[in-house]
């Protein structure tokens, strides 16, 4: 693109747009070759306005699930702008929707029975929220509150907020939220139970070795069970990111966290949302994160990848336990008031068909447990190096935090923004991934080549090892 007319671009959105999660001070004082101006896609590239490709090792913020610009995705998108681009969801229905239903409830787990649509991962968290919150007043019983976990991030609309446990992105909004409890995160790596040195807990084979192996004491999942046993008759729901908290830097749970965390909810009669809107479609390497610990939530949250990254959708699924409970008279007023004006855009829900059509008839997710396994090889190698502390990997999720000392895993001074520096340079190698804090984070296409893995982990290695501080 012509120098002038990108500097003219670059001008005009530095002085009119206010961007997401961004320190707008330091936006202003890039130098000029930034922001990066996408023009264009294809499989697992962005390219900008003067044609220079970039591996999107962030899935363009987790949505991107196929690649870009996939023909069948595109093609059933095209065809639906030809019928209807939309039409309201309230008093009407429409065939994708229909469609979309029916096969999300093939594969969801069996007890989920009804799909309510919305467009985006927070109001898929509101929807369970309310509707949990609801459920208990018609069984007569006042139940105002929300168990949730430290670390967890579920959203940015004021209900996702409230049982948000991210003190960085939620503190601020402390006196606006409602009443929830928070049991500490198993974040492993940083536990302060911890007494053993851990090394690359991707091995862990069970809860109770890992007990053993890191000299925990479970202490984690004990708080979740005591703050339900104070408050078991005021907690409406539990709700969880099932085996990641993906935007805390990728805190993979121990294997058995996930199960005995449902049946403690089970065993006190909470009911349980698990918050798949990071985790689902395949990310973990099955198709939703629950499968990995056969656990069967009261609803699951999804949006993301559900379209493969092309249009806002999201969906929260439920029981026909919780289904009935809303029905009534319409005098009763047991309806539940709440919908969104794009409420499942007919767009969307041909793109979420064209997804799950492909997954299926593409063998997306055999394909991808070879990749997977590479990645692992590939990470097991990273891990040694001094400035990485710990890797975290969950299917195609990845976290790895960059420690100023391995053996104390004592991190760098938050002025630094060391995370932000090192994806930075990484970008120079034309690849865009994302740091939170000084945890590099990965969440790759379920298309990924192992070609394009070994590019992102040579670049990460050439950068870590480049660093000048020590
Ligand atoms: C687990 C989880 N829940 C909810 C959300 C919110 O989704 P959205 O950004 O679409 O509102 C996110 C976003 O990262 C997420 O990771």
């Amino acid at each position: 693109m012509d120098n002038k007319i990108k500097a003219a671009l670059i001008r005009s959105d530095k002085n009119n747009i206010w961007h997401p999660f961004t320190q707008m001070a330091d936006w202003l004082n890039n130098d000029p070759s930034v922001p990066l101006i996408i023009d264009k896609a294809k499989g697992s590239y962005l390219y900008d306005v003067d044609g220079k490709k970039y591996l999107d090792g962030g899935a363009s913020l987790w949505v991107n699930l196929l690649g870009h610009r996939n023909k069948k995705i595109d093609k059933a998108i095209k065809r639906q702008i030809d019928k209807v681009s939309h039409s309201t969801f309230l008093g009407l229905t429409h065939v994708p929707a229909i469609k979309l239903a029916e096969k999300l409830l093939e594969i969801l787990p069996s007890n989920l029975k009804k799909i309510f649509y919305s467009d985006n991962g927070s109001t898929a968290v509101e929807v369970a929220l309310k509707m949990a919150y609801q459920y208990w007043q018609f069984k007569n019983e006042k139940r105002t509150m929300f168990l949730s976990l430290r670390n967890a991030y579920h959203g940015d609309t004021i209900g996702a907020v409230s049982v948000g446990g991210a003190d960085l992105f939620h503190s601020r909004f402390k006196s606006l939220l409602f009443k929830s409890c928070f049991a500490m995160s198993p974040y492993c790596y940083r536990c302060v139970y911890r007494k053993n040195e851990i090394k690359f807990p991707l091995n862990v084979k069970d809860f109770k070795d890992h007990n053993i192996q890191l000299g925990c004491r479970g202490e984690c999942i004990k708080q979740v069970e005591s703050i339900l046993i104070k408050n078991r008759k005021k907690i409406a729901a539990a709700i969880v990111e099932p085996l990641n908290q993906a935007a805390s830097g990728m805190i993979i749970m121990p294997k058995g966290y996930l199960k005995e965390y449902a049946n403690l909810c089970k065993r006190y009669g909470i009911l349980l949302i698990c918050d798949e809107v990071a985790t689902g479609f395949g990310r973990t390497g099955k198709m939703f994160a629950v499968e990995h610990e056969d656990v069967k939530p009261d609803f699951i949250c999804l949006s993301k990848g559900i379209t493969g990254g092309y249009i806002p959708l999201a969906v929260t699924a439920t029981t026909n336990d919780i289904y009935s409970a809303f029905l009534g008279k319409y005098e009763e007023f047991k309806t539940f008031f709440h919908g969104h004006s794009y409420t499942a855009n007919p767009l969307a829900c041909v793109a979420a068909n064209s997804v799950l059509d492909i997954l299926k008839q593409d063998k997306i997710l055999q394909k991808l447990q070879p990749k997977i396994k590479y990645l692992e090889r590939k990470l097991t190698e990273l891990s040694k190096h001094d400035k990485v502390g710990n890797i975290r990997q969950r299917g195609v999720m990845i976290g790895i935090e960059i420690v100023k000392d391995k053996k104390t895993c004592n991190s760098y001074v938050h002025k630094l923004k060391l995370g932000a520096k090192i994806c930075n340079d990484i970008r120079k190698h034309g690849i865009i991934i994302r740091n939170l804090n000084d945890t590099l984070v990965m969440f790759l296409p379920l298309t990924i080549t192992n070609q394009e893995i070994s590019a992102i982990i040579s670049a990460i290695k050439a950068e870590l090892n480049n660093l000048l501080i020590i």
